[in-house]
């Protein structure tokens, strides 16, 4: 049996559990740059911290990720769990998907690309 206590305590740390919304973004470097990717990125961070400290919706997790494997048009991202899959988020689109999307819950339809809502366990 593995010795896990190390890494439920982060989780617990990192919030994990209390989470509403997760946003994966992609940070290239196929869809992307990686300097477009990593300002995206930052750009997300501080959203997100932002939304966190006030938002009605609860607490949103992000992570940055290699490849969502779409691997053109991006910035790419994916919204869990409405499974909302973004394309083109430049600075001024991923503010978009941050306020009407994360915010107000209203995916943004001229940058979707896909929608997969996963089944709840
Ligand atoms: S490199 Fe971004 S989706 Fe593949």
């Amino acid at each position: 049996m593995p010795e896990l206590d190390d890494a439920r305590a982060e989780a617990i740390r990192r919030g994990v559990g209390s989470y509403d919304r997760h946003i994966f973004i992609c940070t290239g470097p196929d869809c992307c740059t990686p300097e477009q990717g990593d300002a995206a990125w930052q750009q997300l961070k501080k959203s997100v911290a932002a939304l966190n400290g006030s938002s009605e919706r609860g607490r949103i997790y992000r992570t940055k990720v290699g490849c969502l494997r779409v691997c053109r048009d991006g910035p790419v991202a994916v919204v869990y769990p409405e499974g909302t899959w973004y394309a083109g988020l430049d600075a001024a689109n991923l503010a978009r998907v941050v306020d009407e999307d994360l915010r107000d819950g209203h995916p943004v339809a001229d940058l979707i690309i896909g929608e997969n809502r996963l089944p709840r366990a």
